[in-house]
């Protein structure tokens, strides 16, 4: 059979082949082997996350499953760039990219690492029941899996659950079908996520905490909880990374950061509802009018990142080589000031037209102004155009009409 001609690539540390084919081509599913550059902000954080939870959690060694690795690149990082790695699993259910995976491998000498690396091609969630049902012995578990599929992550989330370290395990998911989570397509989102989506301007927001919700159910029927360590959305898909944790009335006390959002579609009105049964009032409280109400969920209605991670993560991302260390600063920096402010955004630029005004006020200049009121106020990550605050949306609509 004709060899396929390879190109190489190097991102961070890395060195990488992919195939001449694929390069330049639109990332799809109908790659030979998988490759979007755009994703490499995704692969950046996973480095850092996995060395700020080995510090973080005193790991001595680290068990790792990627269990989508394309064409292996971010499990190569990892080998290379965090430390205490005793054996990873790197698995696709693509031959091409196994075949890959094993060509990167030697390209960065790492085979010789052969006892530390362990190379399959299977079915991710087939990976993950064999990994589970060959390690009784809890510290035989994995610390870290990491999820990056086409679109949905749900059908692996449980067996992950099922592999996974069960108290303070890492679990790095990628969600990329954003049209669902959004709320484009609110049916697949009921079907998929078992929750309402809603097509807002803070749906990426609202999009993120259903994903979040979903998963934490799906631990809670493995007897886990979780704690969402840091949530981002970036270049059309979202990242959550969690901690596990076992303990059965911690778990029944996380209920409560569940609930629901209610968004009046003529006003803007929104608010959060720690709920398990929602009755939707029949008319919005600020603009009284009937029938406008709609809503959200269940979703995830607390905190989204933890600042002690994220901290940690800016630490490490001073020394990071890459080009996007900058971007990973704001983002983080933005995670931080969002994760004690109230749920949803207000982008300041549909504001603006909202009110017919003819220029649009610097965002800085608007939160200081809100602040300057006694309110808190923050920009937030999923839209660097939006301000999150706890004043009400007549006054912020009455703070620009005046700035
Ligand atoms: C988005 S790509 C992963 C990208 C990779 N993590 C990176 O950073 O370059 C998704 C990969 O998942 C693989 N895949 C899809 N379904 C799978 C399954 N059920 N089990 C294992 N791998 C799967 C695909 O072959 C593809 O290589």
């Amino acid at each position: 059979m004709k060899k396929k001609a390879l190109t190489l690539i190097k991102e961070g540390l890395t060195e990488f082949y992919i195939h001449t084919i694929d390069n330049g081509s639109i990332p799809s599913k109908a790659m030979n082997v998988f490759y979007n550059k755009r994703m490499e902000i995704n692969r950046d954080i996973s480095t850092l996350a996995i060395n700020a939870y080995r510090d973080l959690f005193k790991k001595d060694e680290l068990i790792i499953v990627d269990s989508m690795a394309a064409s292996g690149l971010s499990a190569i990082r990892i080998l290379k760039e965090c430390s205490k790695i005793k054996k990873i699993f790197i698995n696709d259910i693509n031959p091409e990219a196994v075949k890959l995976i094993k060509k990167n491998i030697r390209l960065n000498n790492l085979e010789k690492n052969h006892s530390q690396i362990e190379v399959t091609n299977k079915d991710a969630n087939l990976l993950f029941s064999e990994i589970a049902n060959s390690s009784d012995e809890i510290h035989k578990k994995p610390n870290v899996i990491s999820i990056d599929p086409f679109g949905t992550p749900n059908l692996y989330m449980d067996s992950a659950f099922k592999t996974i370290e069960k108290v303070n395990g890492l679990m790095c998911i990628t969600a990329t079908d954003t049209a669902v989570l959004f709320g484009v397509r609110p049916k697949a989102c009921i079907r998929k996520y078992l929750a309402k989506p809603l097509h807002t301007e803070y749906c990426k927001e609202i999009g993120a905490r259903i994903l979040i919700y979903f998963v934490s159910r799906i631990a809670n029927i493995n007897k886990i909880g979780i704690i969402p360590l840091l949530t981002f959305y970036s270049s059309h898909f979202i990242r959550f990374l969690c901690l596990s944790f076992k303990n059965k009335k911690k778990i029944s006390s996380f209920f409560k950061k569940s609930g629901y959002i209610i968004h009046c579609n003529n006003c803007g009105y929104r608010s959060a509802f720690r709920n398990n049964i929602l009755v939707l009032p029949k008319e919005c409280p600020i603009c009284n009018n009937k029938g406008v109400l709609d809503y959200a969920g269940p979703l995830w209605i607390d905190k989204i990142h933890d600042v002690d991670f994220i901290q940690k993560l800016l630490i490490l991302n001073r020394t990071l080589k890459s080009p996007h260390k900058k971007r990973i600063e704001k983002l983080l920096t933005l995670a931080i000031e969002e994760n004690n402010m109230p749920i949803s955004y207000y982008n300041v630029h549909k504001l603006c037209q909202n009110l017919k005004l003819p220029s649009v006020p610097k965002i800085e200049v608007i939160i200081d102004k809100i602040r300057e009121m006694g309110y808190r106020c923050s920009r937030t990550h999923f839209d660097f155009l939006s301000i999150k605050s706890d004043l009400d949306l007549p006054t912020i609509k009455d703070i620009m009409y005046k700035l």
